[in-house]
C-alpha cells in the first residue's frame, strides 16, 4: 500500500477540495481521509504543499507509431506523457500505415498493453484518411478503437461526414474532427491575416475552420451523434459551438495550450516551431478561446502533441515545413501559468478540462479520485517554477523552450504504480 499524506486533494468530478490523505491498495484508491503513517505502507509520499489530482487525460496525441518512430514511438511518447502528469492518452490515426485496418490497430494495441499508462487508440474515419470511403467502423471498434478521427485532415464531403456521424451514433462513441476546409487554405499552419501578409504569403483562413464547424454542428444536431471538435482556434468557431450546444447538439470541443497561449505573431518569433494546423490566430481569437474555456463551451484541454524532427521543421521555406508542436510535457504548467495564475480559470476548472471531461468523452473510468476507483493520480507543485529545456519526447519542436513556467509534476501514478517521479528518471 502507498500512503499519500497531507496533499490538497482536488477532484473535479465531485468538487472535493481538501487537505487530506489517500491510500492506494494495488491498482485502486482504497481510502480518502486522515491516516496515521505505519509499517503497513511500502511507501509514504509526503504531499504537503502539493496538489493531488486525478491522472491527466489527453484525448489528442500523435505517437507516430507505427511508421515514424524517429519522431516518436509509443515508448518515448509514454515517457513524455508521464512526465507531464498524464495517465491516459488517446493516439491519433495518421500513422504509417494509417490506422484504418485491423492489422495496424492490433499491432499498436498489443504494444499499448505493455505501457505503464493507458494508451488508447482511435481508428481513422476514412480509408487512408482520404475523406472518401468509411473504414469498417464496426470491426475496428470491436477490436478496441475507442473512437474515430481523421485528425490532420478534414472530411470535406458532407455525405461522408453524415454517414460517419450516423455510424458512431450506432456504435455509441465519439467522432473527433479536424475542421479546416482545404479549399480555403493557401498555406496551412499560418493564419491568413496580418502576419501572412507581412511574410508575403497566403495562409489558412479562420473561415476554413468556421464553415466546417458550422456544418458539423448542424449535422450532429440532426443525427444526435457525439461530435468532438478538435483544437478550436477561431473565435467564430467557438461562437458556433456555443450556439450548437444551446440548441441541444451533443457537441464537445477542445482547445490546445498553444491556442490559449500564443497568437499568429509567434510565427515571426519562432518560425516553423509556431507553425501548426489549425494555425495560431489573432489576439481576439485567443480571447474567445479563453472565454470558451471559462463558460464551458470548450470542455477539454488537449495537447495535439505532434512530434517533428529538425529536418521536417527546418526546411528552406516556412511553407515547406511540417505543422505541429509537442505538448505533453508543458501542458499542465502552461494551464497553471497562463490560465490559473493569470486569473482566467480556477485550478479546479483547469483540472476538470484535463481529467474528468476528457475521460467522459470516451466513457473511461479514470479522470476522478474515488474510493474503489483506479489509482491514476498526479501530484504536482502548483507554485514551483522551472524552465522548459529538455524533453522525454524524442522530438523537441516546441516554441516554449526557454520559457519560465509555474507548476511542476512531482509524481505520476498509474494503476497504483509510481510511473514517474520528478528528478528520478
Ligand atoms: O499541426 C498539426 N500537426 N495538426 C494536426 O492536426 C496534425 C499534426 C501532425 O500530425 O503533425
Amino acid at each position: 500500500m502507498i500512503l499519500i499524506k497531507g496533499g490538497r486533494v482536488l477532484d473535479p468530478a465531485t468538487g472535493r477540495d481538501e487537505i487530506t490523505d489517500l491510500i492506494i491498495d494495488g491498482e485502486h484508491i482504497a481510502r480518502i481521509g486522515f491516516f496515521m503513517p505505519g509499517p503497513e505502507y511500502e511507501k509514504i509520499i509526503h504531499a504537503e504543499g502539493k496538489i493531488v489530482a486525478p491522472g491527466l487525460v489527453d484525448v489528442h496525441v500523435h505517437f507516430r507509431d507505427p511508421g515514424l518512430s524517429d519522431l516518436e514511438d509509443i515508448q518515448s511518447g509514454t515517457a513524455a506523457a508521464v512526465a507531464g502528469g498524464f495517465t491516459t492518452v488517446v493516439c491519433m490515426a495518421n500513422t504509417k500505415p494509417e490506422m484504418d485496418n485491423p492489422a495496424t490497430l492490433e499491432y499498436i494495441l498489443e504494444k499499448a498493453a505493455k505501457m505503464p499508462i493507458h494508451v488508447l487508440q482511435v481508428a481513422s474515419v476514412t480509408e487512408g484518411l482520404q475523406g472518401r470511403e468509411l473504414v469498417d467502423m464496426d470491426e475496428l471498434k470491436e477490436l478496441g478503437a475507442v473512437g474515430f478521427s481523421d485528425d490532420g485532415h478534414a472530411i470535406a464531403d458532407t455525405s461522408v461526414m453524415l454517414k460517419a456521424l450516423q455510424k458512431v451514433k450506432e456504435l455509441d462513441c465519439p467522432i473527433s474532427v479536424h475542421e479546416e476546409d482545404e479549399v480555403l487554405i493557401e498555406n496551412n499552419g499560418i493564419n491568413e491575416g496580418q502576419v501572412s501578409q507581412q511574410l508575403g504569403m497566403g495562409g489558412a483562413s479562420h473561415t476554413a475552420e468556421d464553415v466546417l464547424v458550422a456544418r458539423d454542428c448542424m449535422l450532429a444536431l440532426q443525427t444526435g451523434s457525439k461530435l468532438h471538435i478538435q483544437h478550436l482556434s477561431s473565435g467564430n468557431a467557438v461562437e458556433m459551438v456555443r450556439f450548437a450546444k444551446k440548441m441541444g447538439a451533443q457537441v464537445t470541443a477542445e482547445a490546445t495550450p498553444h491556442h490559449f497561449t500564443l497568437t499568429e505573431s509567434a510565427v515571426l518569433t519562432y518560425g516553423s516551431y509556431a507553425k501548426v494546423n489549425p494555425p495560431l490566430r489573432t489576439f481576439e481569437d485567443k480571447k474567445k478561446i479563453i472565454e470558451g474555456l471559462q463558460d464551458g463551451t470548450i470542455d477539454i484541454i488537449a495537447t495535439d502533441h505532434a512530434p517533428h524532427s529538425d529536418a521536417r521543421k527546418k526546411k528552406k521555406t516556412l511553407q515547406q515545413a511540417s505543422s505541429g508542436m509537442i505538448g505533453l510535457e508543458t501542458s499542465l504548467a502552461l494551464g497553471i501559468t497562463k490560465l490559473v495564475h493569470e486569473g482566467y480559470l480556477p485550478m479546479m476548472k483547469l483540472l476538470e478540462k484535463m481529467t474528468v471531461n476528457p475521460a467522459n468523452l470516451y466513457q473511461l473510468p479514470g479522470g476522478r479520485l474515488a474510493e474503489g476507483g483506479p489509482a491514476d493520480i498526479v501530484i504536482f507543485d502548483p507554485e514551483e517554477k522551472w524552465t522548459v529545456k529538455e524533453f522525454y519526447s524524442r522530438s523537441h519542436n516546441s516554441p516554449f523552450v526557454g520559457e519560465r513556467l509555474t507548476g511542476r509534476v512531482k509524481y505520476t501514478i498509474c494503476n497504483g504504480n509510481i510511473v514517474y517521479q520528478d528528478g528520478m528518471q
